[in-house]
């Protein structure tokens, strides 16, 4: 964090990459919210396209007086012109604002090159926008924090070499048992001991899932857990049957896509014996 702050202090734009649920869009947001500027959030997609990023032509407003109060005189006037409503990106750029774009290796490249302007002549092209100006300036406030999933590299678009090379890539692991045990604690109100119980429980699950080369279940996964046994009033040991049902449903998804080749049941016994682990 200290260190991509320096980064962005002296103008160059940071990329968080990591895998799900390590906090990369959390990271991105703190971040982007100490500059003390607005700040944007944009999430990439394959739809996001030139017009939403710059703007567009909406329709036609027509503006209308007409005057036959007294009925000698009749006045009437019309005003026909275009609406253009400005894109996010140009707003962003020419108000100075602190963007997050999140994800943005979902975008198309042709939405993306238009980062290479901005971040190597700091202009913002205006394509297609009959605007007399073919470019605005970029403010000298805006910045922008992205962030990404390398496992999403392979077979989105081609992986945005020119783009990712102006950057500094900065990637993420998850945290250590302490500060993960910290966040769930801080964040659904479970005791220290049941904070510590279900990231170990977690942790103990990923790291199998991670020796098959997959990601596993997250710190998402942990919150969820805490957050559903106190709503439900559940019990957090694992001698109670509810709660290693509570695990289960919440993890199932990340287990079956880590151990393809497992039978079901494999994978229940895998996910129960690691429930089971919990003091309570
Ligand atoms: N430092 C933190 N303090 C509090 N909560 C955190 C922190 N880091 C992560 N979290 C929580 O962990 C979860 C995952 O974080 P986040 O959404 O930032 O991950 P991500 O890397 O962006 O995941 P994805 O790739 O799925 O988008 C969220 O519920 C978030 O609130
Ligand atoms: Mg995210």
């Amino acid at each position: 964090m200290k260190r991509a702050s320096a980064y962005m202090a002296a103008g160059y734009p940071v990329h968080f990459t990591g895998p799900s649920g390590v906090g990369k869009t959390t990271l991105a947001l703190n971040l982007a919210k100490k500059r003390n500027r607005p700040v944007m959030l944009m999430h990439g997609n394959h739809e996001l396209s030139n017009a939403d990023l710059i703007g567009s032509f909406t329709g036609y407003t027509a503006t209308k007086v007409e005057d036959n109060y007294i009925r000698s005189v009749y006045k009437k006037e019309e005003n026909v012109s275009e609406t253009w409503k400005n894109g996010r990106l140009l707003e962003a750029v020419k108000n100075g604002y602190t963007l997050v774009y999140d994800e943005f290796t979902r975008s198309k490249p042709s939405a993306n090159n238009l980062f290479l302007s901005i971040l190597e002549e700091k202009v913002l092209p205006l394509y297609g926008t009959k605007h007399t100006e073919p470019f605005i300036k970029v403010h000298p406030e805006f910045s922008v924090i992205f962030t990404s999933n390398p496992e999403e590299y392979a077979g989105v678009y081609q992986t945005q070499e020119a783009l990712l090379d102006r950057l500094i890539t900065l990637p993420l692991s998850f945290l250590d048992l302490e500060s993960e045990t910290q966040i769930i604690s801080s964040r659904t109100g479970a005791g220290e001991e049941e904070a510590k119980d279900i990231s170990e429980l977690v942790r103990g699950l990923r790291e199998q899932c991670r020796k098959k080369g997959k990601e596993g279940p997250s710190l998402r996964a942990s919150i969820m857990i805490a957050q559903l046994a106190l709503a439900q009033n559940i019990e957090i040991s694992g001698k109670n049957e509810e709660f290693q049902n509570l695990c289960r449903d919440i993890v199932w998804y990340q287990m079956r896509k880590a151990f393809e080749k497992e039978s079901d049941s494999k994978i229940l016994d895998m996910i129960l014996s690691e429930s089971k682990k919990v003091q309570g």
